[in-house]
């Protein structure tokens, strides 16, 4: 083959590969020039037989010719591409003017999100006893979180509530760390017999499956004459039973330590721990806080601790709604995925509250 016709075979696959639409096309030409029987690679292949004198100058042609060859194709190839993407980019493209998709109905606008739900089951089932709600803010004074209810400066418990403080001057405030300063503001403002439950969020600086910064707590108060250990150990068994729709759940009180309250009591349920089940097998499961108001919080909160006396609960929103639904993670409570609040979240009350309102 002369030079000449190395040339315009060098040129045809060079018009070849420029005219490859797609990179099929583009790799057809690639084959048929320097794949293994390419016309290419046949030339080289057969370099042994030209003149000696000849074949150095030869294989060098053949060689620029080859190189310049992959220079297109591999430039060819890179351009199909680009186009190719471009193509996908714009057909893709989101058109922000279609209306949206309709959410399945389990999902829909007005479905109950399951810490709503509890909120709801707790004020019906309250509600029966005669409580009313009360609410309080969740950026709290330092007194009103700790000092008013005998926690003060320096006092252990601080230390396990992982509290965020915020920046302040004169006062510091937290972000409260328990729903209890709403016991103090109750007192504060509201004449005895007070009977109330305040559910509402509560913040830690502790993150993990079952610990997150923000979550949500439902504490009780009570302050009438002639209340003892026995109203609260009957209204909690009662409350435990309703809410988790088990009549004989076993329930256990067991003496503890709050600095609010004297005595102390945490309350267990019966469950099996293996399987999760509540209200069966042999293993106790520890639920709420609980005891008698403090004298000390009586009087700092402007009760004569001779004259009045209650009692006091307080527990997690996301503790027993998990333990009640059989829910694992505690962190997708916060996350808004569709999927998991088409299974958790509900249209309507638990049929044994619309029993109870009846
Ligand atoms: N505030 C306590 C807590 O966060 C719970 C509690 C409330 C205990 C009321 C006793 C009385 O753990």
């Amino acid at each position: 083959m002369s030079s000449d016709d190395l040339h315009a075979l060098a040129a045809r696959i060079r018009a070849e590969a420029e005219s490859a639409t797609d990179p099929r096309a583009l790799d057809a030409v690639r084959v048929a020039a320097t794949g293994k029987s390419g016309a290419l690679t046949a030339l080289l292949k057969g370099l042994g037989a030209v003149p000696a004198e000849e074949r150095k100058a030869r294989g060098a042609a053949l060689n620029q010719v080859k190189a310049e060859i992959e220079a297109v194709l591999e430039a060819r190839r890179a351009a199909l591409e680009e186009r190719a993407l471009e193509a996908r980019l714009l057909a893709e493209r989101a058109d922000a003017t279609l209306p949206p998709r309709p959410f399945p109905p389990s999902t829909g606008t007005g479905s109950i999100h399951p810490i709503s739900r509890t909120v709801e089951e707790l004020t019906a089932i309250f509600g029966a006893m005669g409580f009313a709600v009360a609410e309080g803010p969740d950026i709290e004074s330092d007194w009103h979180n700790f000092g008013a209810l005998n926690i003060p400066e320096h006092h252990p418990a601080r230390q396990d509530h992982d509290t965020f403080y915020l920046p302040g001057e004169t006062t510091r405030n937290v972000l409260r760390t328990h729903t209890s300063p709403v016991q103090a503001r109750t007192m504060l403002s509201e004449e005895p017999p007070i009977r109330v439950i305040i559910p509402g969020r509560t913040w830690r600086a502790d993150h993990d499956a079952t610990h997150s910064p923000m979550f949500h707590q439902v504490e009780g108060l009570v302050i009438e004459r002639g209340i003892t250990l026995g109203h609260l150990k009957g209204c909690l068994t009662d409350f435990l039973r309703a809410f988790f729709g088990i009549a004989d759940l076993p329930v256990r009180f067991r003496s503890s330590y709050f600095p609010f309250t004297e005595p102390s009591m945490e309350v267990d349920i019966g469950w099996n721990r293996r399987t999760g089940e509540l209200g069966a097998g042999s293993d106790w499961l520890e639920i709420l806080g609980s005891g008698m108001v403090h004298p000390r919080v009586l009087a700092n909160c402007g009760l004569d601790p001779r004259e009045h006396r209650g009692f006091a609960f307080g527990m997690g929103i996301e503790r027993i709604t998990m333990l009640k639904h059989g829910i694992p993670d505690l962190r997708p409570f916060y996350e808004a995925d569709q999927r998991w609040l088409a299974h958790h979240a509900t249209s309507a009350l638990a049929p044994f509250l619309l029993h109870e309102s009846a």
